[in-house]
């Protein structure tokens, strides 16, 4: 048994079809979770949960929107408790994100980011957290933005409001759930590669460490906050960011 062990733990990860989530998925499968991998596309979660089994772990596919409340309750009612839940859903760099200074911005566009950076969250721990709070045990944990805990970027100030919107949230669920075994943290993570190798290049110049982020680094620290190790950390926000300032 290692350390970050979570054999016996069942772990659901939001948007787990694809980089980051699908990094997260992969180190808690082979730290011996079941994962439950979710993604609003069907074909994505299927490939990892593939993926997974072939490296010999434990996977299902959980498909839903998590925009949608009443998808997220009936598909999550079905496949049993979640121990571990990793929010990590959301419009990111290789995502549908599309920089528009907020004077320029229709209010249609800020209902995007809104609803999954923020709603998806509050849904899936609407749907996870009771039974993690009954069962006396359990983890939360946001993946956030360094564009969640300061102003990072022009134009992607509604992406920011629900990135710092769903750390708040975290920050105050820690309380509430802390006595009943359940911790609540969130990583606010720094640049991950973008498609075009020349902008990863100039912008991994502005990093301290020297380059971009990779989803194993996002996935090393949430084996840590998924394991026991971590029983005295809930209610923080970590930047996994190779050294940049954004608080
Ligand atoms: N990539 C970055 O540079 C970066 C930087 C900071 C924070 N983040 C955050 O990290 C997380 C992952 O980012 P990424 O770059 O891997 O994202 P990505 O866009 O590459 O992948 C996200 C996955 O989530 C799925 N998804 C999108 N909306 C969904 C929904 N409503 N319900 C269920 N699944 C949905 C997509 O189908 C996709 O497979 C996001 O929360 C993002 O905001 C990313």
């Amino acid at each position: 048994m290692t350390q970050f062990d979570l054999t016996g733990r069942t772990a659901l990860v939001t948007g787990a079809g694809q980089n980051v989530g699908r990094g997260i998925a992969h180190a808690l499968a082979a730290q011996g979770a079941t994962v439950l991998v979710n993604d609003v596309r069907p074909d994505r979660a299927i490939t990892v949960v593939d993926e997974i089994g072939a490296s010999g772990g434990l996977a299902r596919s959980a498909v839903f929107d998590v925009t949608d409340l009443d998808s997220v309750m009936t598909v999550l009612d079905q496949v049993g408790p979640v121990d571990i839940l990793v929010n990590n859903a959301g419009n990111g760099g290789s995502g549908p994100m599309t920089p528009q200074p907020f004077v320029a911005m229709p209010p249609s566009a800020w209902e995007g980011p809104i609803r999954v950076n923020l709603y998806g969250v509050l849904h899936c721990c609407h749907a996870v957290v009771p039974g993690m709070c009954d069962r006396g045990w359990g983890r939360v944990i946001t993946i956030s933005s360094g564009a969640g805990t300061a102003g990072v970027a022009i134009g992607v100030s509604a992406y920011s409001a629900g990135k710092g919107a769903g750390i708040a949230f975290t920050r105050t669920l820690a309380l509430e759930v802390a006595r009943q075994g359940v911790t609540a943290n969130s990583l606010a993570i720094g640049l991950m590669a973008v498609p075009d190798p020349t902008v990863t290049e100039r912008l991994a110049r502005s990093i301290p460490v020297g380059r971009i982020g990779t989803p194993e680094d996002v996935a090393a620290a949430c084996v840590w906050l998924a394991s026991e190790s971590s029983n005295w950390v809930t209610g923080q926000t970590i930047g996994i960011n190779g050294g940049s300032v954004t608080s």
